[in-house]
């Protein structure tokens, strides 16, 4: 395959100062090589880990940027910010953003461009709730979100996470012929010629027990992954699966 695994851990709102030992705990822990690793702590700890890990081949990613470039935007943090202290990477559109915060579509959108004019990788989320599975829409629902949510970028430039919102922080993750019929759909769906190219990412659940089996999966190139990053050892696990 032309694409080589992402598996990223997204610290959500976890991490004291003390937890940058994390780095080293991971780094004695892991084994792959043929991967690319990513982690997303709190935008409090990006400075530090970014200090920690550029000697080392993990890259650092935040977990949301905003959509402007500096100015007068209290309590935002701009992707030009999370270049200057390390990142290439940065989450947009997660679930718990467009629930919690009443992110658009647009607003995704527009935050995926504004990473891109820094040269970071945007991680743009997309995935359906339980009613909307259970009604047999959720593909119609997931490709509508990337319809609104992606920019105009080589497939190589982006990544897509797909994260079922049933299955985030439930321990139910979806099955590998769940996940593999979604990131399909969702290849199928991309509108330039270079399909072929773009990461999709299955999150929600990913543990290392059912890790293996997901990353099987011919469209699943890599996992975003919640609870089960903020061990060190058990995230050095997973990605050692890959
Ligand atoms: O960004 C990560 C996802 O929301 C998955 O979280 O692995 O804790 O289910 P989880």
């Amino acid at each position: 395959t032309i694409r080589r695994p992402l598996i990223a851990g997204n610290w959500k709102m976890n991490g004291r100062l003390a937890d940058t030992a994390w780095v080293e705990r991971f780094q004695d822990a892991l084994v792959a090589s043929e991967v690319d690793i990513l982690v997303c702590p709190p935008a409090t700890l990006l400075h530090a880990f970014g200090e920690l890990l550029a000697s080392r081949a993990i890259a650092l990613g935040a977990q949301d940027c905003s959509p402007e470039p500096d100015g007068a935007y209290t309590g935002d943090i701009s992707a030009g910010m999370l270049k200057d202290i390390g990142c290439s990477y940065v989450i947009v559109g997660h679930s718990e953003r467009r629930s919690g915060h009443g992110e658009s579509d647009a607003l995704i959108r527009s935050k995926a461009e504004a990473a891109l004019r820094e040269g970071l990788t945007p991680i743009i989320c997309i995935g359906e709730n339980l009613d909307e599975r259970e009604v047999g829409r959720a593909i119609e629902t997931v490709l509508a979100q990337l319809a609104g949510s992606l920019p105009e970028a080589s497939a190589e430039k982006i990544v897509i996470a797909y994260e079922p919102v049933w299955a985030i922080g439930t321990g139910r993750s979806a099955g590998p012929d769940e996940a593999q019929e979604m990131h399909a759909a969702i290849r199928a769906a991309w509108p330039g010629a270079d399909a072929q190219a773009l990461r999709i990412l299955y999150g929600g659940s990913v543990k290392p027990d059912n890790a293996g089996e997901l990353l099987a999966c011919p469209d699943v190139d890599g996992a975003l992954v919640g609870g089960a990053s903020l061990d060190p050892r058990v995230f050095a696990r997973l990605v050692n699966l890959s």
